[in-house]
C-alpha cells in the first residue's frame, strides 16, 4: 500500500442496504421486516445506516415507510441513522423524524438528474442549498451525495473537474461531507484514484465517502483504489442489493460483507463483526424473494474449512503404496 493508506486504522463502513437496496426492489418489504433487520444490522459495528429515503413515495414506493421506519428502529449509541432527501419536503419529514444526518443528492449529469429529481442540476443545486440551512439550523448534519461521478448511464463520460466543483459548491455552502457516487458502476481504479487525490488535496477536512456500486466487476477493486488513495469511508449493502430506479443499467452496490472481509484481511479495522454481518445477510435471500448478489454468503470466509472427500482415507493409503 502507499504511504498515505490508512493502513491499520478505522475504515468506516456504511450500510445502505435498507435504502439504496430496498428502493429497488419489486416486492414491498413489510415495515416490521425492515425495522427487524435495521435492529439487527445496529447490533454489528456500523458506523453509519441509511435507514430509508424521504422521497415521494410516487418514485420510490418501496420506501413510503419512511416515517414509521425511523419510529419503529432501536437508536443504539455510536451509530449514525441517516436517511436520503432530495428536496425541501423531504428535508422536512426527516427532521421532524429525528434522522442523526440528511443524505441529499443529485446528480452532476444534467441528464440523470432530470431523469431522478425531475429537475435541473442547477435547479436542485439550489433547493439543496435551502435544504442544507434548514437542516444546519435544526442541528441536523448535511451530506450531499453526487450520482454519476465517475459516469453517466446516459451521457457517458462525466469531466470529474466538473464533478468536483458541484462538490465544492456544497462545502462552501457549510455541508460536512461528500460522497462520490459511482451510480452504474463505471468507476476503474485509476480513475478512482486520481479523483480522490484531487479532492483530498483540496479538501482534506471534508468527510469524504466513497460509494460504488459493483455492475462491471470492478466495486472491490475501486474500494481498495479509494483505500490507498486516503479515503476511510464507504458506502456498501448488504448481500451487494441495491441500484438507483431511474439510472438505466444499475445494479447492486458493492456488497458489505465482501468489503468488510476484505479490508480485516488487510489489516483495516472496520469496528464490524463479520460473523454478526453474515448473519444478517443469510436472511436477506428470504426478505427480498431472491439470490443476492454476495459473494461471502455463497463461499463461506476465506479460513472457512470444508469436509474432505469420503474416500479421502482410500485416497492417501493408495498414493503411499505408489
Ligand atoms: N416526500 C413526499 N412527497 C413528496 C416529496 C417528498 N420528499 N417531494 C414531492 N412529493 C410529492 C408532492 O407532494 C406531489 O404529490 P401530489 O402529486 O400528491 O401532489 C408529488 O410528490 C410531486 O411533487 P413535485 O414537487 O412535482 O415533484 P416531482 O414529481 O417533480 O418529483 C422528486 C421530484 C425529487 C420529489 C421525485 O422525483 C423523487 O422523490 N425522486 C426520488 C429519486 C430517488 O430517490 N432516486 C433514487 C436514489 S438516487
Ligand atoms: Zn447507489
Amino acid at each position: 500500500m502507499s504511504s498515505s493508506s490508512p493502513d491499520n486504522g478505522r475504515t468506516y463502513i456504511q450500510e445502505v442496504a435498507t435504502r439504496d437496496g430496498f428502493q429497488n426492489e419489486t416486492v414491498f418489504i413489510p415495515t416490521a421486516a425492515k425495522i427487524a433487520l435495521i435492529n439487527q444490522l445496529s447490533r454489528v459495528g456500523l458506523a453509519k445506516i441509511e435507514v430509508t429515503s424521504f422521497t415521494s413515495p410516487k418514485a420510490i414506493p418501496a420506501l413510503a415507510d419512511a416515517e414509521a421506519v425511523m419510529a419503529g428502529i432501536d437508536r443504539v449509541p455510536g451509530v449514525c441513522y441517516a436517511a436520503l432527501v432530495p428536496n425541501v419536503r423531504g428535508a422536512e419529514r426527516a427532521i421532524a423524524s429525528t434522522v442523526d444526518e440528511l443524505n441529499m443528492v443529485m446528480s452532476v449529469s444534467e441528464t440523470h438528474n432530470l431523469v431522478n429529481l425531475r429537475a435541473t442540476r442547477e435547479q436542485s443545486a439550489a433547493g439543496l442549498g435551502r435544504t442544507a440551512r434548514l437542516a444546519l439550523e435544526a442541528g441536523v448534519s448535511v451530506n450531499v451525495s453526487l450520482s454519476c461521478v465517475f459516469g453517466c448511464p446516459m451521457e457517458g463520460d462525466v469531466d470529474s473537474e466538473q464533478a468536483l466543483g458541484w462538490a465544492a459548491r456544497f462545502i462552501d455552502e457549510g455541508v460536512s461531507g461528500i460522497t462520490l457516487c459511482d451510480t452504474t458502476g463505471m468507476a476503474y481504479p485509476s480513475l478512482v484514484a486520481s479523483v480522490v487525490q484531487r479532492f483530498k488535496s483540496r479538501w482534506p477536512k471534508t468527510t469524504l465517502t466513497l460509494h460504488f456500486h459493483n455492475t462491471r466487476g470492478m466495486g472491490l477493486a475501486n474500494v481498495l483504489a479509494a483505500l490507498q488513495s486516503g479515503t476511510d469511508r464507504f458506502d456498501t449493502a448488504l448481500g451487494g442489493i441495491g441500484g438507483c430506479p431511474y439510472a438505466p443499467g444499475a445494479t447492486g452496490n458493492v456488497c458489505t460483507e465482501d468489503t468488510v472481509h476484505m479490508l480485516e484481511l488487510m489489516g483495516s479495522d472496520t469496528g464490524v463483526d463479520l460473523r454478526g454481518l453474515l448473519r444478517c445477510a443469510a436472511e436477506l435471500p428470504a426478505l427480498v424473494g431472491h439470490d443476492v448478489p454476495s459473494q461471502l454468503l455463497k463461499a463461506g470466509v476465506r479460513l472457512k474449512r470444508h469436509a474432505l472427500p469420503g474416500s479421502f482415507d482410500d485416497i492417501r493409503a493408495r498414493a503411499a503404496l505408489r
